[in-house]
């Protein structure tokens, strides 16, 4: 299983002064160095942290995968067919959300995203959909030609009680099986943390994991090198 570093928060950072530190190209590279086999970002219509330029850099110096998230917008879509990221991911987004809250409903827009996937796949782009772990939407995103998906772990991550957190790991485990029974690649992540992460880390399946808040974080107190080192750890034992 391979980690993906969302380095969104990152430029969260900078942009709280809106110069030049952190650089999100450099901890990228920091953590491919560290281990991570793919760098996520996510270029928000309302640019709040990841900006264009940050993509067309990331573009230039990511070494593994570099995997875009985005929303159905017409012109980040514009962006991501111009940059040409390895991957896109899309996501639904709001405006006054804190992060993707839940998982693109693919089964409601179907047209819409298909057509999205058309025009990402014609620009030579893999296309993965953020869905929740249920099997219309599974059913659905292969309907519209899409080969990947990444399940959203949030309800997992936030479950309390010990028999809601089995319940969502059933979940996932069984939409991944029913996931790969149709081909496709599963990926997973959001809300995945250094405590919650081996349970999902230990389903036969997924191919990579994608985790930014928990990651960042840790950086703080013992740098990124060494926070993506500890998460690569927790996945790969
Ligand atoms: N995957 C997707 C599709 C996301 O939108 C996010 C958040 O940007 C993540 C993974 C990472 O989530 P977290 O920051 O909670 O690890």
């Amino acid at each position: 299983m391979k980690l993906g570093v969302n380095i969104d928060h990152v430029a969260t950072l900078r942009q709280a002064r809106r110069e030049f530190d952190p650089d999100p190209t450099a901890a990228a590279r920091c953590c491919e160095r560290a281990g991570a086999e793919g760098i996520v970002a996510h270029l928000r219509e309302d640019r709040r942290h990841i900006q264009e330029k940050d993509i067309r850099a990331l573009r230039k110096i990511v070494a593994t995968r570099l995997n875009l998230e985005m929303s159905l917008d017409e012109k980040i879509l514009a962006i991501a067919c111009s940059v040409g990221p390895d991957v896109a991911t899309i996501v639904p987004e709001k405006r006054a959300e804190i992060t993707t809250e839940g998982g693109l409903d693919v089964v409601k827009h179907f047209r819409k995203v298909k057509k999205a996937a058309a025009a990402l796949t014609k620009a030579g782009i893999e296309v993965s959909f953020f869905i929740d772990p249920v099997a219309a939407q599974i059913i659905r995103t292969k309907e519209a030609g899409v080969e990947m998906v990444e399940l959203h772990t949030g309800a997992y991550a936030n479950a309390q009680r010990r028999q809601q957190i089995s319940r969502e790991l059933d979940k996932i485990r069984k939409m991944t099986a029913f996931a790969r029974g149709l081909g496709m690649t599963v990926n997973a992540g959001h809300g995945l943390n250094y405590n919650n992460v081996q349970a999902i880390s230990r389903i036969p399946g997924i191919a990579e994991l994608n985790i930014g808040h928990a990651i960042i974080s840790r950086a703080v107190f013992v740098g990124l090198e060494a926070a993506v080192r500890e998460m690569v750890k927790r996945i790969k034992t």
